[in-house]
């Protein structure tokens, strides 16, 4: 039964003490975020992994990719562990290494040596150590602007992976206009570009999205601005650009927390980012009303595969001396990769 579950996993956790490092992303459920050491954004976590050192395992309870950055930042003694291998995150998925160097190619013959990788963390460990290796970095939705800004010290133009909201919010706010980016499609291997003049184009966005924030639309905005006009829109800039635009705020999911934290009593919110934080802050701030943008609700299936039963799962492992669904990233993309996590950290 559950109660079982959380009663052995209390257990182990004390046995184990301080040889167990267990850190939760924001979106996990609040079966999971009640045994975690430390709840995060997907920066926090990596930075906390980076400084944990007494650790022998880390059971990450997030996605694949955190689960990777952790490995490549912590220390090659310490064993990171995914409690469920499925857990993935399908906007990761969206770009692979093969379609990203045939992709980086034709943007070579296109634009010469004008051009700066930057990746998004949400992408895997070999599309990190490739911006590594191009002169590249990382970013997240805590420092994309800051990133972008350093890109266009280094390069005249971006290519921006594998989130194209995310590089097009950013690019917009920093005062690039919409006309000077082009989308480039990995599946025809193509540049989408409606202007005339290839030489405009400044940022190139991958048509990649989050499956969960693209389902917030201007029409569920337009709903609480008409029949609720007293709630605040707040949103994740994973969503659409034009949503983005006809909310009051956008920001990371730090910025989403930190914003509502320190809002006046009484204040209502509409909040466009994963459920599990949007439900988790409405029963944290009861002074507030918080509510979901989208009427539906809208769980990352990934990120809840991370329940109980798996967490339990991989802890009794560990006891037994039989760790499972150990993520190890291999010595070379590692290398690599960690150039492009240490010039965004
Ligand atoms: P944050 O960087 O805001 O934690 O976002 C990670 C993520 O996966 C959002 O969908
Ligand atoms: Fe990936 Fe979207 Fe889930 Fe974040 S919310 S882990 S971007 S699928």
């Amino acid at each position: 039964t559950p109660s079982e579950m959380e009663l052995r996993i209390r257990e182990i956790k004390a046995q184990l003490n301080d040889k167990l490092f267990l850190p939760a992303h924001h979106y996990q459920k609040d079966e999971v975020v009640q045994f975690a050491d430390v709840t995060g954004d997907s920066l926090q976590l990596a930075k906390i992994s980076a400084e944990n050192r007494d650790a022998d395992y880390i059971v990450f309870c997030g996605v694949h990719f955190m689960a990777e950055t952790a490995d490549m930042l912590s220390h090659p003694n310490q064993t990171v562990i995914l409690p469920d291998l499925k857990a993935g995150c399908s906007m990761a998925d969206m770009a692979d290494i093969h379609q990203t160097e045939r992709a980086w190619i034709e943007l070579t013959k296109l634009f010469g040596n004008t051009i700066l990788p930057l990746t998004y963390v949400n992408s895997t460990a070999e599309i990190k150590a490739f911006c590594g290796k191009n002169g590249g970095a990382t970013v997240t939705s805590s420092n994309a602007k800051s990133m972008v800004k350093w890109a266009f010290q280094q390069k005249k133009r971006l290519l921006f992976l594998p989130d194209q909201h995310l590089g097009r919010n950013t690019a917009f706010d920093l005062g690039i206009n919409l006309q000077d980016m082009a989308v480039w499609d990995p599946i025809q291997n193509k540049l989408i570009f409606e202007g005339s003049d290839l030489e405009e184009i400044k940022v190139i966005l991958w048509k990649g999205h989050c499956s969960v924030h693209e389902k917030f639309t201007v029409e569920q905005i337009a709903e609480f601005r008409q029949n609720h006009s007293e709630f605040q829109i707040i949103v994740h800039p994973e969503c659409t650009h034009e949503v983005v635009r006809a909310s009051d705020y956008n920001g990371s999911t730090h910025y989403i927390i930190e914003t509502i934290k320190n809002a006046s009593p009484g204040t209502k919110w509409a909040v466009g980012t994963e459920m599990n934080l949007v439900n988790r802050l409405a029963a944290q701030f009861t002074d507030k009303e918080i509510v979901s943008l989208n009427p539906n609700l809208c769980p990352c299936l990934t990120m809840n595969r991370i329940d109980l039963a798996h967490l339990l799962w991989s802890l009794e492992n560990i006891i037994e001396g039989n760790p499972q669904n150990i993520i190890s990233v291999d010595e070379k993309t590692k290398k690599y990769a960690k150039i492009a996590l240490n010039r965004m950290m």
